[in-house]
């Protein structure tokens, strides 16, 4: 079942050389439960689009990549979607697109997996996937027995859920159920860039593939296709500090980008620190900063976990040094 010493560079998006000891691509749930019934100290792999390999693998490596996509049920005005973890996240959304089904068209173009999806409650453009997420199954490693979450038991928050907290390690996503609209489609277009980007295409009244097609182009435009440069995203979360903190850093920065969570606390774009700190467009090495998007750490071509990681903890020192701002990672570091 499991192939020995096998290369994760083409299965990580950050296109990092690591090795796994043991390796094994799985298609089937069947096939899942047998490895679980005699391995549990599995490191699973899905899409490999929210790690840093910083090293080799020693613990036997689950590559899930199981298919399908069901409508589960059908109502006059919603679907319930029900789509297994192996399944492209974008894919996913162009199948939902082509089947005029609404609710994630703001999340198109996301690297990544479905089966990962609920990990960190992707999310951009104004919509994350707990807005449309109606339940999941997971297999219990210790047991292989399989359990279903709702969105309570998820714990979903900002690039967070129970799969990254207290349940690490714990459990496979073996599929996700989404809940989507067939009428009544709720156009999500308030963030400015979408609007800048549908004024530039004279969209009065977007339907949802005008919104996927605004997010693709604005994707294209900031963030680096990890087909050509490795990369994962945004690395760091968005900071949220107090409101004292917050007035204290626009005395001097009185151009600071900032959304109000709630009357104590602001949320300040990491990109814009970063930025601020002289990093956008750096490149130490094959290590780098995008040059569209100073949130996004890029691999130019041979760096390796550590080359990233370090840059990562230099960004951290001198963002911390101006503004006294602890940025915290959204990748995760294996
Ligand atoms: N900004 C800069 N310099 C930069 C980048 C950003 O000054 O180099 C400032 C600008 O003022 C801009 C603001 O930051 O208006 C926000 O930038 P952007 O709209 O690009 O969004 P973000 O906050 O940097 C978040 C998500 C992205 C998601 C976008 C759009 C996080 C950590 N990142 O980025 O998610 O695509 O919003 O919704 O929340 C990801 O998680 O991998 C990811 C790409």
């Amino acid at each position: 079942m499991f192939q020995k010493n096998v290369s994760l560079k083409s299965l990580n998006t950050f296109g990092i050389e690591a090795t796994a000891a043991l390796f094994a691509e799985v298609n089937s749930v069947d096939i899942l439960s047998k490895i679980v019934a005699t391995h549990k100290d599995l490191f699973i792999l899905s899409g490999g689009s929210n790690i840093l390999l910083t090293k080799n693998i020693s613990r036997p490596v689950v590559y899930l990549n199981t298919k399908g996509i069901e409508i589960v049920e059908r109502k006059p005005d919603t679907v319930r979607v029900k789509a297994q973890a192996g399944e492209n996240w974008h894919d996913f959304v162009l199948w939902c697109l082509s089947n005029d089904f609404g609710g994630l068209e703001n999340l198109s173009l996301i690297p990544g997996n479905v089966g990962t999806s609920p990990m960190q409650n992707i999310g951009a453009y104004g919509v994350e996937i707990k807005d449309h997420f109606d339940c999941l199954e997971a297999m219990e490693i210790s047991t292989g027995s399989i359990k279903t979450f709702t969105s309570k038991d998820c714990l979903f928050g900002y690039r967070e859920s129970v799969f990254k907290n207290d349940l690490k390690g714990k459990f496979i996503i073996l599929n996700v159920t989404f809940k989507l609209t067939v009428t009544k489609h709720q156009i999500n277009d308030n963030y400015g860039a979408i609007r800048e980007q549908l004024a530039i295409e004279k969209e009065n009244s977007p339907t949802i593939q005008d919104i996927s097609n605004a997010v693709i182009a604005i994707r294209k435009t900031k963030l680096p296709d990890p087909k050509e440069i490795g990369n994962s995203g945004s690395f760091f979360k968005n900071p949220v500090i107090s409101i004292e903190h917050f007035i204290k850093l626009q005395e001097a920065n009185d151009n600071i980008p900032h959304y109000k969570i709630s009357e104590a606390l602001i949320k300040v774009p990491a990109g814009w620190l970063v930025e601020q700190c002289g990093f956008k467009g750096k490149r130490f090495g094959d290590a780098g900063v995008h040059k569209n998007q100073a949130l996004v750490l890029v691999n130019y071509e041979n760096a390796n976990g550590s080359d990233i990681l370090n840059l990562a903890k230099k960004i951290q020192s001198e963002v911390t040094k101006r503004f006294s701002i602890d940025l915290e990672m959204e990748v995760n570091i294996i």
